[in-house]
């Protein structure tokens, strides 16, 4: 049963047909087509075999793209895309947990696909393009806590979040373009805007660790192009930008998988990212409100509340 999920860009976009070449072979775009990832919720049943799993155990994770998708009451899954709920949930709202588990495993790939671990992240100058965003935010506070030097790019009015999340200092575009930007970066990470790819790739330092997107038109390249040209058009435009990238840095574009170590890693410090997070709910039967609230980009994250 799901008690809470989320609204993520990606279900706004889905709605309107996007990804639907690529969600089309993996089964994930029939319909009637139920969005969502995440969720927050109870076991009611189990299937034959399920061991680690009861009735009644309160559980959370992040299920991959699929045409029944956790914007329900209830949902089918495999077990390894569920984890059992934080062991502090006294310190943690269940509605803000519903929020995390697609947005930090996707981070979690994009810090890992940049080069950038717990191990080999401190001291390491990383800046980030969308910080005051979902991802940008959880892209933060993970840097900082991996003692990362993180330069947030921001709106103004983001400041004070991004400052508060652990960015040492904060960029505003409207100052400071990015191609003004003098100093150079172990790795940078863009949750924001694919016409700033190239600009960003200039602010890695000789020795960088990488670049990851998450803004990449993987998915706009196969609706428009078809899977075969669409592919050969992605290969063509990855192999452009990574050749603008210092020699030896890494470059990818990230894409969400469902991920039992980002569940475990996050289960472990839910309280963390909770604890300053922002989030309006809304009930399942207002989805249309909890849709428009992220179209028109407004602040925080958007918990649907089923049950
Ligand atoms: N590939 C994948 O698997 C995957 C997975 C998750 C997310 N994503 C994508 O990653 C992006 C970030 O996700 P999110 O949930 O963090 O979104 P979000 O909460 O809307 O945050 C986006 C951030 O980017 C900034 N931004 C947007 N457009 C910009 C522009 N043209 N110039 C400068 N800054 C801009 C926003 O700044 P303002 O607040 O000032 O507008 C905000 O800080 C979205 O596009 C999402 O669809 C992809």
């Amino acid at each position: 049963m799901v008690e809470a999920t989320s609204v993520n860009p990606i279900d706004v976009r889905r709605r309107s047909g996007y990804g639907r070449k690529l969600f089309s072979l993996m089964g994930a775009a029939r319909f009637p087509l139920v969005l969502g990832n995440d969720f927050v919720g109870i076991v009611t049943a189990t299937g034959p075999g399920v061991s680690h799993f009861r009735e009644g155990d309160a559980v959370f994770g992040a299920i991959p793209p699929s045409s029944t998708g956790t914007h329900a009451s209830h949902v089918v899954m495999h077990t390894k895309h569920a984890m059992q709920q934080p062991k502090d949930m006294r310190t943690i709202p269940a509605n803000a947990l519903a929020a995390l588990p697609y947005n930090f495993t996707t981070v979690l790939r994009a810090l890992a696909d940049a080069g950038l671990r717990e191990e080999n992240a401190c001291g390491r100058d990383v800046l980030i393009h969308g910080a005051s965003g979902r991802l940008g935010l959880l892209a933060v506070r993970t840097l900082a806590n991996w003692g990362a030097y993180v330069t947030a790019v921001s709106n103004p009015a983001s400041t004070a979040i991004c400052r508060g999340a652990g960015a040492i200092s904060v960029i505003d575009l409207n100052e400071q373009p990015l191609r003004e930007i003098t100093d150079k970066f172990a790795a940078t990470l863009n949750f924001a805007n694919w016409d700033d790819e190239s600009a960003l790739l200039k602010l890695l330092a000789n020795d960088a660790l990488g670049h990851a997107t998450t803004v990449h038109p993987l998915l706009a390249n196969l609706d428009q192009h078809g899977l075969l040209r669409g592919a050969i058009n992605i290969m063509r435009e990855k192999k452009s930008m990574r050749a603008r990238a210092p020699k030896g840095a890494r470059y990818a574009w990230t894409v969400f998988a469902p991920d039992q170590r980002a569940l475990a890693y996050l289960s472990e410090r839910s309280a963390i990212y909770t604890a300053a997070m922002t989030y309006s709910c809304f009930p399942l039967a207002n989805a249309a409100f909890a849709h428009r609230h992220v179209e028109q980009r407004r602040p925080g994250c958007v918990v649907l509340l089923p049950t």
